[in-house]
């Protein structure tokens, strides 16, 4: 069976799109899928959790990074050649598990390809070569929709949307929707939503429990029922390169794993 492709994204920084791509890489593991994490943020925090800033440094000095297959200006030589996905793979960071880390070239990387031909589809082209190796893989966006997510969504199969529990970020939702919308329209490309995640919840309050009722009323089932609170555990994993499934804090690994479920089962990997 061809793998899914999951894209984690938001318009929106800090709502957990790493959180879940991270941990929803390692949830595959766990089930025994074989399972490509892809890092697509410049800000390479999917990469430093799971591997930690020294191995990341020392990987991509050796073995590249997603800036190579997107092309970035510094990662291509001079007869425009750069390397290859199998080469950029750091593997094993969780059983099961691989990473293509990030850099942060990335940030440059819509100027760098400014006057390139398809654009969105190089990080496509480039999978070609180990696609056949996985049966889940995740990228993790950046939150914007520049040409890393664009990239990301022209690979995927399905997306998710981690959302906080403010106004702004309720409202942002629609937005985004309907900019995937578009995109998948210029491309022709077809992308199934399986599941907007509320994510980050912290304690009890009105405005809260108000943005909660508006977004299960604006997108219905779309958004799934478990929610994934704000615990000291989701924020140690990050800094000691384990998943939530192995961080001793129960209650964040059952919301998490409630999540995954869903999400694969949406996505038919499960
Ligand atoms: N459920 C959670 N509980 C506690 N901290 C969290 C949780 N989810 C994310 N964080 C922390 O909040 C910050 C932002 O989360 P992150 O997943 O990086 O968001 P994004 O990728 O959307 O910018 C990070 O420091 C992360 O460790
Ligand atoms: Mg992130």
């Amino acid at each position: 069976m061809a793998a899914a492709v999951i894209s984690c994204i938001n318009l929106k920084g800090g709502v957990g799109k790493t959180a879940l791509a991270v941990n929803l890489a390692a949830y595959c593991g766990t089930l025994g899928k074989k399972t490509l994490l892809v890092d697509l943020d410049p800000q390479t925090n999917a990469s430093f959790s799971c591997v930690g800033v020294s191995a990341w440094q020392q990987h991509v000095a050796q073995h590249g990074s997603v800036a190579d297959l997107l092309g970035a200006r510094k990662h291509t030589s001079a007869d425009g050649v750069a390397k290859e996905a199998h080469e950029t793979i750091f593997r094993d960071v969780f059983p099961n598990v691989d990473l293509i880390p990030s850099h942060i070239d990335l940030f440059t990387v819509d100027l760098d390809l400014a006057g390139a031909t398809s654009r969105e589809t190089r990080l496509r082209r480039a999978l070609k070569d180990v696609i056949e190796e996985y049966e889940v893989i995740i990228c993790d966006c950046p939150p914007n929709l520049t040409i890393p997510t664009q990239n990301a969504l022209a690979v995927s199969t399905h997306f998710v949307v981690p959302v906080s529990l403010d106004f702004l970020s309720a409202i942002g939702v629609g937005l985004l929707l309907k900019r995937v919308e578009e995109f998948c329209n210029d491309l022709e490309h077809k992308l199934d939503n399986i599941g907007i995640v509320i994510s980050r919840v912290g304690r009890p309050a009105l405005h809260r429990d108000e943005t909660e009722a508006t977004l299960r009323s604006q997108f219905g089932k779309s958004v799934i029922k478990t929610k994934i609170t704000e615990r000291v555990a989701v924020s140690k994993c990050a800094q000691s390169r384990t998943s939530i499934f192995d961080s001793g804090d129960q209650t964040s690994a059952q919301e998490f794993s409630s999540v995954c479920d869903t999400l694969l089962k949406n996505s038919k990997v499960i």
